[in-house]
């Protein structure tokens, strides 16, 4: 069975887990804020589901889900996550991380700034282009909807692609992490492509499914983004 660690239990990584234990996989889940402040979410999640520090949660089973902001990562427990395999699904948004220089000169995608951080860790890049409330509303879709994915590591990129695809979606290989602007804010393959109205009424979009095929070409489309001109 597979066990999957997650750090971080906002909108992103609450979602995952939902649909991880729907899938059959044992969760253990951690926050900032410790175990406890974690009963609300393990009593919906039910008895597969176990709350934990950040360090329980970084070793625990197959891998490590990231859902937490930029920021957070000088407060993670590095040495645990060593040899780990991390599926993240962060991004960039200066209001929230500050500027960071080596984004918005383009020198590094945002997965591989994370993993320069998290040198001994493998970080697989997917979740972070699509919104958390259509996480649930997308997850088995009919057609199934097709969410990206990069990494260097092919190991850690086929183990995550596991995952992706138990809890409810394709997975389309953007390629290395150099790539995975392609998906990230602003470019021609992030969250509007999810949506099946506008923007106004933001969380009553139902989502609209997304193939394969379709996203194939939204990547292959895709411009990369001027990250020095994001405001948000
Ligand atoms: N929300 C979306 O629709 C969405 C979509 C795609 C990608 N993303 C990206 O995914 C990432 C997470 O987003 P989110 O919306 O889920 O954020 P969020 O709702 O603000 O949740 C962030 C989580 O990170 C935890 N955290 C922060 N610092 C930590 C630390 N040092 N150790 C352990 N846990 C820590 C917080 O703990 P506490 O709960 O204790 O504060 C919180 O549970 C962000 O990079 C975001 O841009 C978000």
């Amino acid at each position: 069975m597979t066990q999957i660690g997650i750090i971080g239990s906002g909108a992103i990584g609450a979602a995952i887990a939902r649909l991880a234990v729907a899938a059959g996989m044992d969760v253990m889940i951690a926050n900032s804020r410790g175990p406890e402040s974690l009963a609300e979410l393990i009593d919906e999640l039910g008895s597969s589901a176990q709350a934990g520090h950040a360090e329980e949660a970084a070793v625990f089973g197959d891998l490590l889900v990231l859902a937490v902001p930029l920021g957070a990562y000088s407060g993670l427990p590095t040495a645990a996550l060593s040899g780990r395999t991390i599926l993240s699904t962060g991004n960039y948004y200066p209001y929230r991380e500050g500027r960071i220089d080596v984004l918005d000169t383009l020198e590094l995608a945002t997965a591989e700034y994370e993993q320069s951080l998290l040198p001994e860790s493998r970080i697989v890049k997917v979740f972070n282009n699509i919104v958390a409330h259509h996480i649930p509303l997308l997850a088995d879709s009919t057609p199934r909807t097709a969410l990206p994915i990069a990494g260097d590591d092919d190991d850690a990129k086929r183990l995550v692609t596991e995952v992706v695809e138990a809890v409810g979606f394709d997975v389309v290989d953007a390629g290395a992490l150099a790539q995975s602007w392609r998906f990230e804010p602003e470019s021609g393959a992030y969250t509007g492509i999810y949506f099946a109205g506008g923007f106004d009424d933001y969380l009553a979009d139902p989502g609209a499914p997304l193939t394969a095929d379709q996203l194939t070409r939204l990547l292959a489309e895709s411009q990369r983004p001027d990250v020095a001109a994001r405001a948000f």
